[in-house]
């Protein structure tokens, strides 16, 4: 595995094993995406509330990359009509289309059932070349794909070392959907604990290196984000070791259902 690997998804598309995360990039966007590219970075996660998508659009047309070597995410909120919020984002982006579009989080009632619907007006019309869900339990998973006929390809959920699922991993996985991790450095948190300090510096590397790295060896997909150019080089630095057995396991029993945001959206 390097930097440049992808997995497959259920649909046949083909997506980076990480990517950067964009909520709260503060200063300049367009130069931190550039930036990112130019280290390496093909994921790039955006939402249409996160208020980058212009930022990014330029930043992407700005690093000469050909548009197929992007694999561009963004959202529609739970309250949106979710095709006409897909067009609105694309404008923004000033792209044609999004490699994949996600509802942001199920609505107050329901699986989302209309939302599905637009995302997926907006597939067969090649706005977006995949979508997904994120903040979605497996009951909600379920209850959308019996009524539509299609399930997601992605979930995008809370995800770290000291927060995660292994019920929800085992059937995502037995589903075919990939989890892609966010807040992976529990937003610096708990990137000061102890057992991570611990094993990181046996490793010769940083703990936000380590929790990148036992992401991309449990096959979850982790975005973290970074505005400094140090961090954003530091988290891919990452293709150079393997945590062994006995230390992943430890990295599991870190657990706590922890979430920087409040709750695990997806217990
Ligand atoms: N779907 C959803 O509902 C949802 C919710 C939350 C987040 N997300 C997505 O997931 C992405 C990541 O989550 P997040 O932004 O909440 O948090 P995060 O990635 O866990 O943490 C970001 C914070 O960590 C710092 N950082 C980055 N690399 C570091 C390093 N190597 N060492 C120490 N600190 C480091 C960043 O600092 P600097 O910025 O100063 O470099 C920033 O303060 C978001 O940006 C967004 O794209 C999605």
């Amino acid at each position: 595995m390097d930097r440049t690997s992808e997995i497959e998804l259920r649909s046949g598309s083909r997506m980076p094993v990480m990517g950067l995360g964009t909520w709260q990039l503060r200063d300049d966007t367009v130069q931190a995406v550039e930036t990112a590219l130019q280290l390496g970075y093909r994921l790039i996660d955006t939402s249409g509330d996160y208020g980058t998508q212009q930022g990014i659009g330029e930043g992407i047309r700005r690093s000469g990359l050909e548009r197929a070597d992007i694999f561009l995410v963004t959202k529609v909120e739970e309250t949106d009509n979710a095709y006409e919020a897909t067009r609105k984002n694309l404008d923004e982006l000033q792209l044609d289309h999004a490699d994949l579009v996600l509802i942001h989080r199920p609505p107050r009632t329901g699986s989302g059932e209309s939302l599905w619907r637009g995302l997926l007006q907006a597939k067969n019309e090649g706005l977006a070349t995949d979508i997904g869900v994120s903040n979605y339990t497996i009951e909600l998973i379920d209850e959308l794909t019996n009524a539509t006929g299609e399930a997601p390809v992605v979930n995008q959920i809370e995800w770290s070392p000291f927060g995660h699922s292994e019920a929800m991993l085992r059937e995502a996985t037995r589903r075919g959907i990939a989890i892609q991790a966010y807040s992976p450095l529990t937003r610096s948190r708990r990137l000061d604990d102890d057992t991570l300090s611990h094993i990181a510096t046996r490793y010769g590397k940083t703990p936000a290196q380590l929790v990148i790295r036992w992401n991309l060896q449990r096959g979850t997909i982790p975005l973290p984000k970074a505005n400094q150019a140090s961090h954003m080089e530091e988290n891919l630095d990452v293709f150079d070791f393997a945590i062994d057995e006995t230390d992943m396991r430890q990295l599991n029993m870190l657990n706590q259902h922890y979430s920087s945001l409040g709750t695990l959206a997806y217990l």
